[in-house]
């Protein structure tokens, strides 16, 4: 058995690179001759106007982070032009301990439409992007172990040639709408508007502008958000000198809430 083993993935904060990273490694150890891997990273705006082809002989682990409950919106127009031709995928979402609703299940039917097998999917926990607390330091030690044994079932899947067709996924269809915030009186907020501030600690470094995803903080002054912010929480959590923040009131008390309310642990669910 000789694969190729592509691990594309969104992750403007780090962890669902993580997470199809160590599944690629585990899967690519057991179907691919040379232990080689191919990493398509499409966090970056300029990598999603590549255009991406898949053939019988791949395997792709493709994850993406949950956003309001399903697949990032944004990334729908991409996702719908990738091509494949009967490869194999791993559907991987990675969420921050509330809940990936419907993202699992969205994320399987794009794959299909684009013309993968999916084998097998799974969702995994990550650092929420909106706080240091909730889900601290996830994916940890025991989320990649959980992965590296899923990884083995997943090749012995491939090896009976039992590969496609009867995975059944958590999640609802028709899918339910993106999860809303809501403000002190219980009423829904938009948060599109909402954008991260710099304070006086900034360095002008440009870290922030060179990965922001979205392609929206101005190079010439860091300030200044000139497109769409997807409120994924890079330019926080990556500049090194803490000088991004939220001032945002709705904002503020969705990110408390959330601490509040989902710090019991989840364990990832595998589907196979
Ligand atoms: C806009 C936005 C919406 C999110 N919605 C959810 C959600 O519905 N449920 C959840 O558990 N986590 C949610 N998260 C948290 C991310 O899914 C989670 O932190 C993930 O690990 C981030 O992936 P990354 O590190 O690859 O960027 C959301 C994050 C963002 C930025
Ligand atoms: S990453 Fe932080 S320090 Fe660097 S330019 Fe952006 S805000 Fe300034
Ligand atoms: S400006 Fe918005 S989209 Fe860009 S990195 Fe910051 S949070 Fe993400």
């Amino acid at each position: 058995m000789n694969y190729n083993v592509k691990a594309m993935y969104f992750s403007p904060t780090g962890t669902t690179g993580k997470v199809v990273k160590k599944l690629s490694e585990e899967i690519s150890r057991h179907v691919n001759e040379n232990d080689s891997i191919k990493y398509i990273n499409f966090t970056s705006h300029t990598e999603r106007m590549k255009p991406v082809k898949f053939y019988e002989d791949d395997i792709v682990i493709f994850g993406v982070p949950v956003y309001a409950g399903r697949v990032p919106n944004i990334l729908l127009k991409y996702l719908r032009s990738i091509k494949s031709r009967g490869s194999l995928a791993v559907a991987v979402v990675v969420y921050g301990n509330r809940n990936y609703d419907d993202a699992l299940i969205e994320l399987k039917d794009l794959l299909e439409l684009s013309g993968f097998k999916v084998v097998a999917a799974c969702a995994f926990i990550g650092e929420h992007s909106f706080s240091e607390l909730l889900a601290k330091g996830r994916p940890d030690k025991s989320d990649l172990h959980i992965s590296e044994s899923f990884a083995n079932k997943i090749f012995n899947r491939i090896k009976d040639n039992a590969v496609a067709g009867n995975l059944t996924i958590s999640g609802n269809k028709p899918y339910r709408p993106y999860y809303r915030p809501k403000d002190k009186n219980g009423n829904y907020v938009d948060f599109r508007k909402i954008t991260p501030k710099t304070n006086s600690n900034c360095i002008d470094c440009k870290i922030c502008a060179k990965i922001c995803p979205m392609n929206s903080i101005s190079f010439e002054d860091v300030s200044i958000i000139h497109g769409i912010c997807i409120k994924c929480g890079a330019c926080i959590k990556k500049c090194p000198v803490h000088a991004k923040y939220y001032d945002d009131e709705n904002y503020l008390l969705h990110k408390h809430e959330l601490e509040s309310e989902f710090s019991t642990r989840n364990e990832p669910d595998l589907f196979i």
